[in-house]
């Protein structure tokens, strides 16, 4: 198998040292070293812009630097590298913080033979590869990863966040990150991070950040305390777009209703209108069988004014409270029939929510068969109780009964062969809406309509 090249940038101002490098590393089988040599640092960090290298070994003292500052200065130009730190101090607490810095191996000139520095560079070489394909979750993720420490101040950053927030880490690292954070949002940010101080985890927190050109962004926060080195693991998501879109949402949303309201709010009105010119022409009427019949249109009418009514007043403008509805249709009804005094309505209802489709139906049938009621039940001013029952009768659907204690149906009475329009507009309603109409007439007149919700 041919020999793999590898590429060394030797960073040595001792040219004894280096030459005697290059020979140590000339008899290693599981590689060709090419050596590109220098003696600054300088020089080595303008090496790195212009040549791609496998490996970095340098000297820690250097003519222009020396010390931790030449591998931090290596690391920051070339993360993706190893770096081996070839001295003449043998210092092991040296050796571990160059470790810290970035360094792969940290190896006493003199100290090391040919096998074990190129086995050495072998080891740190596929070392590298496997942290540089860990590290790019960091570097490459979309999503702004950081560490930071429990005190309130990023540790690390990745280019996500300099990307979203137009600030470089090391700005971002400088002061508290709370210094970043919206005014108005600072006080649950803090919330926030004791909590994570007491080990809890923090799931899809938003809150808003300020960016270096002056604009907001939102971010959702995902974090997790690592208490025993005082440092949060953090993915914020960028979530301003998905807020505007929101915003956008909720203000096409109150629009919409808004708009609804006012038709709602106009349709009653106009159909108020509406009874109202049925109320005038009334008055031209001489004959009291035919006034009685416009005050009975202006009574359909209102009923269904009362929907729009209470739709214009209902929290989603799609649904009502049927059994309110059930309550002012009574009272509006029972206006209707003054001289029916004696005549008590008691009203029980489940809370049932009704659309605008059955409810108008519903409603309607509700009208004539209460107005029958009091016009039939009760003749030469007799007392007597009308009982309006809704209940929902789950499976069945809803039942809704008119019950009165009155004379009772006449004993010819046929439900589907009646003439008269009242009865007939309950039949035709009742099977617009796929709903069944029972009757019976024991100690009075009883209606039962069952129904269900008509699908829109
Ligand atoms: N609750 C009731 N108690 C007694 N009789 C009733 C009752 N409901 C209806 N009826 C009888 O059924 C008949 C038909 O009722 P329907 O509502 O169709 O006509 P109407 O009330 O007489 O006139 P309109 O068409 O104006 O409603 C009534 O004339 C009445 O004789
Ligand atoms: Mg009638």
């Amino acid at each position: 198998m041919e020999a793999k090249i590898i590429r060394i940038l030797l960073i040595e101002d001792n040219p004894a040292d280096a030459f005697l490098l290059q020979q140590t590393l000339r008899d290693a089988e599981w590689a060709t070293f090419e050596f590109t040599h220098t003696e600054r640092l300088s020089s080595g960090l303008q090496l790195l812009k212009t040549n791609p290298f496998d490996v970095i070994l340098c000297d820690l003292g250097l003519p222009d630097s020396s010390g931790m500052e030449t591998v931090r200065q290596l690391h920051l130009k070339a993360p993706g590298l190893p770096i081996f730190v070839l001295t003449g101090l043998a210092d092991e607490a040296l050796g571990a913080s160059a470790v810290q810095e970035g360094a792969q191996d940290y190896l006493v000139k003199g100290q090391t033979d040919s096998t074990s520095l190129a086995r050495a560079m072998r080891y740190a070489i596929e070392r590298k590869r496997a942290e540089n394909e860990r590290d790019r979750f960091f570097t490459l993720s979309l999503d702004m990863l950081c560490i930071a420490t429990t005190t309130g101040y990023f540790k690390r950053l990745n280019p996500a966040f300099e990307k979203a927030l137009g600030y470089k880490s090391e700005e971002l690292m400088a002061k508290p990150f709370i210094d970043f954070v919206h005014p108005d949002d600072r006080a649950k940010t803090l919330g926030q991070i004791k909590q994570l101080n007491e080990g809890q985890t923090t799931v899809k927190f938003e809150n808003r950040y300020l960016c270096k050109d002056g604009s907001i962004k939102w971010l959702s926060w995902t974090a997790s305390p690592f208490l025993q080195e005082g440092l949060v693991y953090a993915v914020a998501r960028d979530i301003t777009e998905n807020k505007q879109h929101e915003q956008g949402i909720r203000t096409s949303l109150e629009e919409k209703e808004l708009l609804l309201k006012e038709i709602h709010h106009r349709v009653k009105n106009n159909l108020q209108v509406i009874s109202s010119l049925l109320q005038l022409q009334a008055g031209y009427i001489k004959e009291p069988e035919f006034r009685a019949m416009f005050a009975e249109s202006q009574d359909r009418i209102k009923s269904m004014a009362l929907i729009h009514e209470k739709l214009y007043q209902s929290r989603d403008l799609a649904r009502i409270d049927f059994g309110e509805y059930i309550r002012s249709l009574v009272r509006m009804i029972t206006r209707s029939y003054p001289t029916k005094g004696g005549v008590r309505v008691t009203v029980t209802s489940d809370p049932i929510l009704l659309n605008i489709d059955t409810g108008v139906p519903v409603g309607l049938i509700l009208n004539e068969l209460l107005s029958n009621a009091f016009k039939h039940a009760f003749p030469q001013d007799r007392s007597g109780d009308v009982h309006v029952v809704l209940e929902n009768k789950k499976e069945l659907g809803y039942r809704l009964i008119i019950k009165d204690d009155g004379i009772g149906l006449p004993t010819d009475f046929v439900l589907n062969s009646t003439n008269s329009l009242g009865l007939r507009l309950v039949k035709i309603l009742t099977d617009q809406i796929n709903a069944t109409l029972e009757f019976e007439s024991v100690s009075g007149a009883e209606f039962r309509l069952t129904f269900r919700e008509v699908k829109v």
